[in-house]
This record gives C-alpha cells, sequence and structure tokens, in this order.
C-alpha cells in the first residue's frame, strides 16, 4: 500500500471506530518543517500519531513557521490592489473569477456562517500576476503538506475546475479593528479533514483584542492568538468548534483600512456545480 492510501485508510479507520471531536482538549505546538520532514521521508508511524492526537485525542497543533514572514506584504499589497475594484460575488462555476467582498451585518445573512469579514478570493485559473504567484507558492509550500497529512496527497484538487466539483480556493480575509469576527461552526470534512489557516498578523501590534479561540467545552473558549505569530498555521480537525472572536469590539470599524486581523483560509470547497454542496455549520443560531 503506498504512503498516502496507507493515511486514508488510517483516517477511515478511525472515523468509523470514534465520532468526530467537538471540543478541543489541548493545542500543541509543532515547527512545519518536522512535519515537512517527516511526510517527505514517508515517516508513517509520525504521521498516524499526529492524526491518533487529531481526532482521538481531540488535539489541535500550531505549525510554526508555515509560510515566510514576508508573505504577509503579499497578502496586504493583493488586498490593496483587489480593493480598488468594487466588492462584489460570483458563484463559484467555470471561469469564475477571483473578486473581493465586504461581509457586514447585513451580508453575512446570506452565508452559511455569521462573520464581520472583508474576503478576497483567489483560484488556480485566475493566478496570473506576481502578486497572485507568491501568494499561490507561498501557501502551496504547506498546503501541500496539509492535503497529504489529511489523507488527499499533495497535488490532489489542485488543477480543478468547478465542473469537476471538487476546487481550491485561497481566501485572504481582514477581521477588521471595530468588531471583526467569526462565530462558533464547525467545517465540512468530506473534502478535507483538516483545516488550516495561516496567520498574517500578531495580537498586540496590528489588534489589542479578540482573536482565534476553540471551544474546549460547551461553555468555554480557549483562545490561542497569543501563542500566534506572522506565519505560523493552526490545523485542526474540522469537526472542532471554532471561531474569531471579536477584533477590537471598541474601535470605529473602518473598511477601507489595513488594521485588525489578516490572515490566508485555505480550503476544498464543493463548487456550485455541485447539488446539495456541504458547506461550514454555524453554532450559534445567527444566520438562516
Ligand atoms: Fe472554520
Amino acid at each position: 500500500m503506498n504512503f498516502n492510501h496507507t493515511i486514508q485508510s488510517y483516517w477511515s479507520y478511525l472515523e468509523r471506530k470514534n465520532h468526530p471531536p467537538r471540543y478541543v482538549t489541548k493545542v500543541n505546538t509543532l515547527d512545519f518543517l518536522t512535519l515537512k520532514k517527516a511526510i517527505d521521508n514517508k515517516d508513517i508511524s509520525f504521521v498516524k500519531k499526529i492524526i491518533r492526537r487529531m481526532y482521538v485525542n481531540k488535539e489541535a497543533f500550531i505549525l510554526k513557521n508555515s509560510a515566510p514572514k514576508k508573505l504577509k506584504k503579499t497578502v496586504l499589497d493583493l488586498a490593496n490592489k483587489y480593493k480598488k475594484k468594487k466588492s462584489s460575488f460570483h458563484k463559484m462555476h467555470d471561469g469564475c473569477p477571483n473578486f473581493h467582498r465586504v461581509i457586514d451585518k447585513k451580508i453575512t445573512k446570506k452565508y452559511s456562517l455569521y462573520a464581520i469579514k472583508h474576503s478576497f478570493y483567489f483560484y488556480n485559473w485566475n493566478i496570473r500576476t506576481k502578486l497572485e504567484k507568491d501568494l499561490k507558492n507561498g501557501v502551496y509550500k504547506h498546503w501541500r503538506y496539509i492535503k497529504s497529512l489529511a489523507g488527499n496527497g499533495k497535488k490532489r484538487f489542485e488543477e480543478n475546475i468547478p465542473s469537476d466539483g471538487q476546487i481550491d480556493r485561497l481566501q485572504i480575509v481582514r477581521y477588521p479593528a471595530g468588531g471583526g469576527e467569526l462565530r462558533d461552526h464547525v467545517d465540512p470534512r468530506k473534502n478535507q479533514r483538516i483545516v488550516s489557516g495561516i496567520i498574517m498578523s500578531k495580537l498586540g501590534e496590528d489588534f489589542q483584542k479578540g482573536g482565534f479561540y476553540f471551544r474546549s467545552s460547551k461553555s468555554n473558549k480557549l483562545n490561542i492568538e497569543e501563542r500566534l505569530d506572522e506565519g505560523d498555521a493552526v490545523i485542526f480537525y474540522g469537526s472542532i468548534a471554532h471561531g474569531v472572536d471579536k477584533v477590537d469590539p471598541k474601535e470605529k470599524l473602518i473598511w477601507n483600512s489595513e488594521k485588525g486581523r489578516w490572515f490566508i483560509g485555505m480550503f476544498v470547497n464543493d463548487s456550485d456545480h455541485v447539488q446539495n454542496r456541504i458547506t461550514a455549520k454555524d453554532l450559534t443560531g445567527s444566520v438562516k
């Protein structure tokens, strides 16, 4: 059995035997390079240990140094460039462009999750400029290993277009100072068991309050933002409840500003060519 297949079967075996985790028990720190080397060396026992800890022990990992710190400049430059066009929305059909959208209290009602954020969406069939290539390369050096850990193999879905059903999507997100947030939710595991996001700002510098948390029980949150640095990633099994606490809620929200919390999300989405596509689930009753 090859490496990917072994990982895939190990996940399926654990998923048959155990309920999916809902609450996090522990958040570990690991250097991304350690995970990368283990996967490059096909160290199956190391990989299985991480998988077991994520699924059975309900642990999450902060992967230090998952992306170079200079990626932040690319992210801000891209956001500023895209912002010159109007905020818009495009379904994930063949030929869908990259776009950005301001998601405020009103617009968020159209989504399956409650979020106050400014999102910039990028698809692989639209990667043309140097900035777009830098974003893609910076993220995929990390993402391919997460896909591998998730049992998909490094390159799966990368070249897909919407009519294939599943597509990779990169999302630059700004949770603006002045109340940017993402309420409790779980993510779909169908295409990608492991959720990952690359942190692109620093608590105490870019914003003072709020940030990423896991639910550790129905009534308790574990906010890990102070442990995160630019270039780190946070990875966990998608059924663990998580969100982003309001970023600097006492400030005035200014959409056309850089203030707040930035991150890069990466996800394999069901496209809009898929009937009954599976999306993330809100746990707060904030959306329809
Ligand atoms: Fe999520």
